[in-house]
């Protein structure tokens, strides 16, 4: 199944999952094959594929491979290669909910189909495929939704990388600038540079710049500023988890934003799929946060720039209050958690676009 684009963020043909490798991007772009779970299972540990939804979709692939590869065992070893390979994956990054969803929606139809062989591979493969198309129509979705929520003429401020890159294709919250962009809303696009691993300067401003959306790179302390000069309009996020009462987990950085807009009486916004709410996680308090390697705040890219023995702090994510978020959009909806609409008002039936 291919994505849509100028470029593929996953791509799995014969047995192989290509993933374009996202540690190289803006200065190389190529392609990682992948062609075991072990394989996926590195790849989303070392970000060569990164961003809630895209690992998720990467993970459905990786059981997907990993059924193929062992499809002619016997029935039940066959089906304990499935949870072993079910817990390599999930073992990868803690945080995002959409990896944890994608492979339990495969594990599901492990226990509940009683296929085994060929036909668990099938059957497995399909899946993996809707997994991937059905990521790429909520983007649009949630672009189009997200787009109508901008004031005209508008600058957005965003932060990370929530883009095709970080999706089957389109982005969540880049979904919602690339349809504001194409609707005429939007105009330009403040981009964070997001430190330490640079997400929005190497890949948030190489995609949009692809697009042909005009892209202002910041560094990250310089969004105070920018809100205080009334350059920015609205800022729109992607979320790696939302909780149930509201709280968003996303990129470190993010918490601060959204209490600079706050500040200003900007809108805050969030974009993200339903594969990314996680009722089974009741306040962002519970969501695990990520910590990652001390060397990626020692070094800038390649160059060290500080002292190689000093201690570091390196949270991957950090939890908005859903108080702070004007308005959460997924493909089924609009939630405006700040004026008191309920997560929950998201399952009520899909009635409208329009929920809070
Ligand atoms: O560590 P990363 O690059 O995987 O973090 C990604 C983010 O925080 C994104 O904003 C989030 O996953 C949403 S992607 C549509």
């Amino acid at each position: 199944m291919e994505s849509e684009g100028s470029f593929h963020t996953l791509e799995y043909r014969y047995g192989i999952l290509r993933l374009i490798d996202q540690r190289r991007l803006p200065g190389e772009e190529c392609y990682v094959e992948c062609r075991t779970e072990e394989e996926v299972a590195d790849a989303i540990r070392s970000l060569v594929v990164r961003g809630a939804p895209a690992i998720g979709v990467a993970a459905a692939y990786g059981m997907a491979i990993a059924a193929a590869r062992n499809m002619s065992r016997a029935p039940a070893q066959h089906v304990a290669a499935m949870e072993s390979a079910a817990k390599l994956l999930a073992g990868t990054r803690p945080t995002a909910v959409n990896l944890f969803w994608a492979i339990e929606r495969m594990r599901k139809v492990i226990r509940e189909s009683g296929l085994t062989g060929v036909n668990l591979a099938k059957e497995m493969l399909d899946l993996a495929d809707a997994i991937h198309r059905e990521d790429i129509a909520s983007c649009h979705k949630i672009g189009e939704l997200g787009a109508a929520l901008l004031p005209n003429d508008a600058a957005v401020l965003t932060h990370c990388n929530a883009g095709a890159l970080a999706t089957a294709g389109y982005g969540t919250a880049t979904g919602v600038i690339r349809s504001g962009f194409r609707s005429g809303r939007v105009s330009r696009v403040y981009v964070d540079e997001t430190r330490p691993v640079l997400q929005g300067a190497r890949l948030t401003t190489w995609e949009l710049s692809r697009d042909g959306i005009p892209v202002i790179l910041i560094t990250d302390n310089m969004a105070a500023y920018c809100m205080r000069l009334g350059r920015i309009s609205a800022v729109v996020v992607g979320a790696d988890r939302v909780a149930a009462n509201g709280d968003v987990a996303n990129k470190i950085g993010t918490y601060g934003l959204a209490i600079l807009a706050r500040e200003h009486g900007i809108p805050f916004f969030v974009a993200a799929p339903m594969s990314t709410v996680d009722l089974d996680t009741p306040s962002g308090s519970e969501i695990p946060i990520e910590e990652r390697p001390p060397e990626e705040v020692r070094s800038f890219g390649e160059c060290r720039t500080a002292p190689e023995e000093v201690t570091v702090f390196n949270p991957a994510f950090d939890v908005t209050p859903a108080r702070l978020v004007d308005a959460l959009i997924t493909e089924r909806g609009v939630v405006h958690l700040a004026n008191g609409g309920r997560i929950d008002s998201l399952y009520a039936g899909q009635n409208g676009p329009e929920i809070s």
